[in-house]
């Protein structure tokens, strides 16, 4: 299905030197239409001044520095309110070490037709991650579920960050309630959407594990997403019962 609406691809970047120009060209190859925004956030290793390159060579690529690392949720959440001011009808997250291939993007793209938040999902049928031990897999798996049944949200994958929104689900969440860092930071947005009455749907998508440069998720941001999640649950912040719906 072609894309008739504007579409933004975010990209936040943290040294990502040995991936930008080419996870920039390949969304730029899978889908002509879209324009993209890296999001970088001052890294040392120059990834920025390489988007900045990228950008006075193709018109549809825009890049927005900020000061220094402050985590993935706040460069998404910068990103979503530049392309709402610039009246993008759809706002896709978009890992910069190719563990979401711009090739899949199309499966996402065609739901935003019946759907306000679509979601790229590990754990529906079809859906796959490559390159990670099992155990990874487990302790993924167990997280959403956990998350899932805690707090109420009727999807396989509550921590991806291969996601579509539409500019009108984004209108329906305050933004500013939004202060997670890390994979938390997924879960909170759902867990918003789902609250306002956003429509989700979940299509496969294959993960595969960077090759790369460096992962900067932690040990401390799995923590945060377990406290959060937890927490949330207990303060009825779920997205159903006992939620303040
Ligand atoms: N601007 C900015 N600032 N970008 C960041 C920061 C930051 O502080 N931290 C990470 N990034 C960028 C990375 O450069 C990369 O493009 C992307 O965010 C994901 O970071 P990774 O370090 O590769 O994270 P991951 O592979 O562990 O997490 C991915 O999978 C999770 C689910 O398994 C992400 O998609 C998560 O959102 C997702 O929850
Ligand atoms: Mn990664």
């Amino acid at each position: 299905m072609p894309v008739t609406n504007p579409t933004l691809i975010m990209i936040p970047t943290y040294n990502e030197r040995e991936n930008v120009e080419w996870i920039v060209g390949r969304v730029r190859a899978a889908q002509p239409d879209v324009h993209v925004l890296v999001v970088d956030d001052n890294s040392p290793d120059g990834t920025g001044a390489l988007a900045d390159a990228m950008a006075a060579a193709d018109p549809n690529v825009h890049v927005m520095h900020r000061q220094g690392k402050d985590g993935l949720g706040k460069a998404y959440i910068a990103a979503m309110r530049w392309g709402l001011e610039r009246g993008y009808e759809v706002l896709v997250e978009l890992d910069a070490d190719g563990s979401h291939q711009p090739e899949q993007l199309g499966r996402l793209l065609e739901r935003t037709v019946d759907h306000e938040l679509v979601l790229g999902s590990r754990w529906v049928p079809g859906g796959k991650v490559e390159n990670w031990p099992w155990y990874r897999q487990a302790i993924s798996r167990t997280g959403s579920a956990y998350a899932r049944t805690v707090l109420g949200l009727g999807v396989r994958d509550v921590t991806g960050g291969y996601r579509a929104f539409r500019a009108s689900a984004l209108a329906k969440i305050d933004l500013d309630e939004v202060q997670s860092h890390g994979y938390a930071f997924q879960v909170d947005m759902l867990t918003h959407a789902v609250r306002a009455g956003v429509s989700v749907v979940e299509v496969p998508i294959t993960f595969v594990e960077r090759e790369r440069g460096h992962s900067k998720m932690s040990l401390g941001i799995v923590a945060e997403a377990m406290a959060r999640v937890t927490w949330w649950a207990l303060t009825g912040r779920g997205a159903v019962r006992g939620g303040r719906r």
